[in-house]
């Protein structure tokens, strides 16, 4: 996992380090001549005297208090309660905003892809898969925005009143998104987010932060001035003052139930709060005697290492009958360890971890397990290196590991075994967790009651397919710690909006006054256009 300078592609080298100093506040583009913080990439290059260690990628913004309330007091300014520019704003002028900044954003692909590769040590293809897939939800975003707006373009008649109803915003949205798809999960909050006329704050994650540095000015020619504010900084010095503020209106979170619970607590309203939330999980895999063996063992060989296990919808705990237990493990470590290694332009699988305290979290994760009887049945399993740690299968795994318990979000795979599916059945109804889960067989007789009662537990049953949140149309959500709010491109315009209307009492003169409402055009809420 080490690297010089000279064997990495000319195209994906960093040539200087990146002194981004700029934040989107208000409309302007302004620079920070106070303290910075050093952005690293976990991924080993050798420096001038010879020693390799972590690459320095260049220094962000450590933004303070008092920036963090300049950019709530543009949010607060921007949506004016409701009475601002953009939020009375017509559907179509706000759909043409979001369509230049998709389109200025395109225009960004390489400069952000190499980041996302150095930042979180994604592989190509994947970090090319997330700018195009959050391009593609930006557009499908406009779309269903324009279907939501062509489906209440109409007025309704009922027990004597007249109604037109439509979506509205909610107000000022506080956006934070995860290392792990810095830009697409977080930008699947904030563009819906600002398209439902609502307006924001953002900050980026801990790691995958310069990436954003290249879409400030998309941003900033896009929108109107305090639509979306960006400011860089620590969670804590940003995020904070800005909740005890009372004005946020929508707290918009992938990450962890313990962030998102700690920002609530410092809202004096919670009641005025709407949450929308993608949180911890632990998708199991259930493996039934029948299973296709090779298709499973593909299916949890990406459900469980894609991005090294980096993924909320990870498959994080297997479950396999006892019947094919040992023909499932044997072909799957064999399968774990035949993965490739290497540096995220490389393309494989495994790529070094972002997080520098993880391959001792994994390593503590897999002594805590061998000790209380586990054993780690793949050859390569826990090799270790500075920056990584090659995934390990253990087995048998029991309740009291905490590699049982904890979101691992890295490369260990804790393997059950199970004779009566009730247990599968009964540790996943009295887990914390209730995102997806994986069901591998063929038997009808035994499939269908499986899934009428998974799909009780979770919110995503995968048949014969590892779990995952896309295609992004479909609804993305989880039950107990898993999630608050659902979000697929439809639903997210729904979750950042509520349902607002006039109503009229039927009578000669209102029919009248309704009538010439529609016909002056005057009103923005009231239309019965077609939009295109
Ligand atoms: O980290 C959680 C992501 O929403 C997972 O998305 O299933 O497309 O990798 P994915």
């Amino acid at each position: 996992m080490k690297s010089t300078y000279s064997s990495i592609p000319k195209e994906y080298a960093i040539d200087q380090t990146i002194a981004h100093t700029n934040y989107l506040i208000d409309g302007q583009i302004g620079t920070w001549d106070g303290k910075s913080a050093e952005v690293y990439s976990s991924i080993q290059t050798e420096n001038e005297k010879g020693e390799y260690g972590p690459t320095l990628l260049g220094t962000v913004p450590d933004m303070d208090e008092k920036s963090a309330l300049d950019a709530l007091d543009a949010a607060d300014k921007a949506y004016h309660k409701g009475q601002g520019q953009w939020p009375t704003m017509k559907v179509s002028e706000r759909v043409a905003c979001m369509q230049k900044f998709v389109d200025l954003m395109k225009l960004k692909r390489d400069e952000v892809v190499k980041l996302i590769m150095w930042e979180i040590g994604k592989n190509l293809n994947d970090s090319q898969k997330e700018f195009d897939r959050t391009v593609d939800y930006i557009n499908d975003t406009i779309a269903a925005y324009k279907d939501i707006d062509r489906a209440s373009a109409k007025f309704h008649q009922e027990g004597g009143v007249h109604a037109h109803i439509r979506r509205g915003p909610i107000g000022i949205v506080l956006c934070l998104g995860p290392y792990n798809y810095p830009l697409n999960e977080t930008f699947c909050l904030l563009i819906p987010a600002i398209m439902m006329g609502n307006t924001a704050i953002f900050k980026p994650a801990k790691h995958g932060v310069l990436l954003i540095a290249p879409l400030l000015e998309a941003f900033h020619k896009s929108f109107p001035p305090g639509v979306v504010n960006i400011v860089f900084g620590r969670g804590r010095t940003i995020a904070s003052p800005i909740m005890e503020s009372g004005l946020v209106d929508v707290l918009a979170l992938i990450g962890h139930s313990s962030s998102a619970i700690s920002l609530q607590d410092l809202h004096p309203k919670k009641n005025r709060l709407r949450l929308v939330l993608g949180l911890e999980a632990k998708n199991p895999g259930i493996i039934l005697p029948d299973a296709d063996l090779d298709q499973t063992v593909n299916e949890c060989i990406s459900g469980t290492l894609s991005f090294n296990g980096q993924r909320c919808t990870a498959l994080k705990v297997l479950y396999v009958h006892e019947d094919i237990r040992e023909q499932f493990l044997e072909k799957f470590s064999k399968a774990v360890d035949a993965l490739q290694v290497g540096l995220p332009w490389e393309n494989s699988l495994l790529t070094p971890l972002p997080e520098p305290s993880k391959p001792a979290y994994i390593k503590d994760l897999i002594d805590d397990a061998v000790q209380k009887g586990a054993s780690i049945i793949n050859d390569r399993g826990g090799e270790m290196t500075a920056n990584y740690c090659f995934p390990a299968v253990l087995h048998p795994v029991t309740q009291d590991m905490k590699v049982y318990e904890e979101e691992q979000f890295g490369p260990v795979i804790p393997v059950l075994s199970f004779t009566d599916i009730q247990q599968p059945l009964d540790d996943m109804s009295s887990s914390s967790y209730g995102q997806q889960v994986s069901l591998f067989g063929k038997d009808v007789n035994q499939l269908a009651p499986l899934i009428d009662t998974l799909a009780n537990l979770v919110c995503r049953v995968n048949l014969n397919s590892s779990c995952q949140r896309g295609p992004d149309v479909y609804p993305f959500t989880g039950r107990k710690d898993s999630a608050v709010s659902t979000l697929s491109v439809h639903d997210a315009l729904r979750s950042f909006s509520i349902r607002t209307f006039l109503a009229s009492k039927v009578n000669d003169t209102n029919n009248v006054i309704l009538e010439r409402l529609m016909a002056s055009k005057k009103s923005k809420f009231i239309s019965t256009d077609y939009i295109l």
